[in-house]
């Protein structure tokens, strides 16, 4: 398997635009999984994603990569990585990117089989290095070998490095498992990018989820500093850390001297059923933007014929307010929005829908207000088959997402459960739909629910629902086609 081969069968078998989600980043064929390499580079951004060409399952792990100028509108590049030496020959795992020296440099985790002491196989993870020049990358090597690893550190959970300078020095985060099996993420340095020295623990390792800590990002936002990673098999809590492999935050603070990290308590980053493997980047505004994965590796769904696998979520902006992260949807989405439908202080009292107010592919607000009820639903992507159920609890504080009735055939996850809160006498959700996904930022992005649905299109209505009465303020927009910009 090489980048020709795998560039040459996607030109054959490119999947039509059509088929696919209007702004969300898809495969061009085959499996998609992690973001990776989520960069600025030569005046453009790019992405690149875990990827297998040939199947709609994962397999041997290439590097697929898209770029845009404004993370709505994505041109598909040459494949940047396949899986084709020896320090790699099992997959070229996730990673990161960034400009070095005029450069753009991939750091990313090379795959090997090895056997055991006993003889069993298993694999073996290590760090490695390629150059590019935004459309063609070369591989340098091996550049972080496990063995440099405190003993008892995991050789088979060493993964996902995130690289980035911090005057003059490179540093270098990766997921792993340390001696008794819990998550931590390990820190390295370097002077050139080639040779590195460990520095310790970043965080973890402790006990606070077990198994690996998989994807870590490690940035500055707001004065304070955020570690994002995706534990493998969390146990649920109350609302968050729903059972399987989850995508967590904590804030804290970095003690850079030290390479230590004094850690708050951990939090969800998304309230859905799909997203994991979120990745930033900074832009050179200041702004820091996060995308993920928007699937999940416990449930993945994937309608009959559909010849791709896997979409990323929109990119979205950071910000912390208090204690929190708060996500909000890049604001170049505002370039595509079409025709504007408004509505004002809308009584329901039982279900209604508004002429202008449906669609698979939009951006709508909603704001719910008034004291004289139980229950407020919205059913998204609707018709007398299909259904996407938003339930606001208004007694509870509670917002339920349930795609029970959105066109899955085997028995998966089809609930969610959020904890909300009422902002100035009214809730606001901001729906961000895209033919396949839906999107739910509450209050300007205080929490997030992430869902895919393959329901057929035709199921695009939108119902409101109320057990008593509220009223609502509606502006819905359609987003128009990103190639068009
Ligand atoms: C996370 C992950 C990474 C790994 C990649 C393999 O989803 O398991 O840890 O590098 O996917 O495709």
């Amino acid at each position: 398997m090489n980048t020709v081969q795998a560039d040459e069968y996607i030109r054959q078998n490119r999947v039509d635009d059509r088929e696919k989600p209007v702004f969300h980043v898809t495969p061009p064929v085959g499996w998609m999984n992690d973001p990776n390499g989520f960069s600025v580079y030569g005046g453009k951004v790019h992405l690149f994603f875990q990827f297998y060409p040939y199947d709609t399952k994962w397999g041997p792990m290439h590097w697929g990569h898209v770029t845009s100028g404004d993370m709505l509108h994505w041109e598909y590049e040459p494949v940047a990585l396949a899986p084709d030496r020896e320090f790699d020959e099992a997959g070229c795992f996730s990673g990161s990117a960034m400009e070095a020296d005029g450069r753009h440099v991939i750091v990313y985790t090379g795959v090997r089989r090895e056997a055991d002491e006993n003889g069993n196989e298993r694999d073996v993870q290590n760090q490695c290095l390629a150059v590019g020049d935004g459309s063609f990358y070369e591989k340098k090597g091996l550049i972080i070998s496990g063995e440099e690893l405190p003993q008892g550190f995991s050789r088979t959970d060493f993964r996902d490095p995130k690289v980035w300078e911090e005057d003059g020095v490179y540093y270098l985060a990766a997921g792993n498992c340390g001696e008794n099996g819990d998550g931590q993420v390990v820190l390295f340095s370097s002077g050139d990018l080639k040779k590195w020295e460990y520095r310790g623990v970043l965080a973890g390792g402790d006990g606070t989820f077990h198994e690996t800590w998989e994807c870590p990002d490690f940035f500055a936002l707001d004065g304070q500093h955020v570690l994002i990673c995706s534990p493998q098999n969390l146990k649920a809590q109350k609302y968050e850390f729903h059972n399987g492999h989850n995508n967590v935050y904590f804030l804290g603070r970095y003690d850079r001297e030290n390479h230590t990290f004094e850690k708050g308590k951990p939090h969800s980053l998304d309230f859905g059923f799909d997203f994991y493997a979120a990745q930033t980047t900074a832009l050179p505004d200041g702004r820091r933007v996060l995308i993920a994965w928007m699937q999940s590796w416990h449930t993945n769904l994937l309608p009959e014929g559909q010849k791709w696998h896997g979409m990323m979520t929109v990119p979205r902006e950071l910000t912390i307010r208090g204690d929190r992260i708060f996500q909000n949807p890049v604001r170049e989405i505002e370039r595509y929005r079409g025709k504007e439908v408004c509505y004002q202080d809308v009584e329901i009292t039982d279900t209604k829908s508004l002429p202008g107010v449906s669609g698979r592919v939009l951006d709508m607000t909603v704001e719910i207000t008034g004291d004289h009820f139980g229950e407020f639903t919205i059913d998204v992507a609707n018709n007398e088959a299909y259904t996407t159920t938003y339930t606001y609890c208004k007694k509870k504080g509670l917002l339920l997402t349930d795609r029970t009735y959105s066109g899955l055939r085997t028995d998966v996850v089809c609930q969610r459960t959020m904890a909300v809160k009422e902002a100035g006498g009214k809730l606001k959700l901001r729906f961000l739909m895209d033919k396949y996904s839906i999107e739910v930022f509450v209050n300007d992005g205080e929490k997030v629910s992430t869902t895919v649905i393959y329901t057929p299109q035709e199921a695009d209505r939108i119902v409101f629902g109320c057990d008593g009465t509220a009223k609502i303020n509606v502006v819905k927009y359609e987003i128009i086609s990103t190639a068009s910009k």
